[in-house]
């Protein structure tokens, strides 16, 4: 399945993550979440709190994402930052797959909730059934369930254990935009080498000037 380029030098924070700037309506959600995270600590409370929320958020993106959000490439799926905040606890990032475009086998360390704005994200979940789930050798990973989601579907995960997966679009299908809440800056993830056993902390870039 091949590691995507992406995992290269990660690019500097850029005034794409200043608050002031968002559309009000990604503000407004961005002002939840922080009052949602004040309240809650557990990840599960979390993403119950914040999926109906980016749900509702899902209906009303249209014409709200700016074109360096939207930002696509030939060679791999786009990671475009959206906001981060500065004590470095959320991040937004809006991701644009084109057909064939995957990420690899991962996890994120983290929360996370996922609203596909358009087109349809397909996600490939594996299990862990090693009894070393703490352990970065001896991974033994079995694929699991298929989802695909259209556009208006929002998804969401915690971590411990770990949510397992990899996302895109299959050829043959369409350009697809989603946007990606996590409860800390993606600056990287864990990625599954599923020959060898192992996972690896790896660096992800941030493709949006
Ligand atoms: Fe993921």
């Amino acid at each position: 399945m091949g590691l995507t380029p992406l995992h290269t030098a990660v690019v500097p924070m850029s005034k794409s993550s200043e608050f002031k700037a968002l559309p009000s309506a990604l503000r407004e959600c961005l002002t939840e979440v922080a009052a949602i995270r004040r309240e809650f600590v557990q990840p599960a409370d979390i993403v119950l709190e914040c999926t109906p929320m980016f749900s509702r958020l899902m209906g009303g993106l249209t014409g709200l994402l700016e074109d360096h959000h939207l930002c696509g490439s030939d060679e791999h799926y786009a990671r475009n930052l959206v906001y981060a905040s500065p004590d470095e606890a959320t991040s937004l990032f809006c991701m644009v797959w084109g057909p064939g475009q995957w990420t690899p086998v991962h996890d994120h360390g983290s929360w996370g909730v996922v609203g596909v704005v358009k087109g349809a994200l397909h996600e490939r979940n594996y299990i862990r059934t090693d009894s070393r789930e703490r352990d970065d050798s001896g991974i033994v990973l079995i694929r699991g369930g298929v989802s695909v989601l259209a556009a208006g579907s929002v998804t969401s995960f915690v971590p411990n254990p770990d949510h397992i997966h990899r996302a895109g679009v299959p050829r043959g299908w369409g350009e697809t935009v989603t946007l990606h809440l996590y409860g800390r800056n993606m600056r990287g993830y864990n990625i599954y080498d599923m020959e060898l056993g192992r996972r690896t902390e790896e660096a992800v870039a941030q493709d949006n000037p």
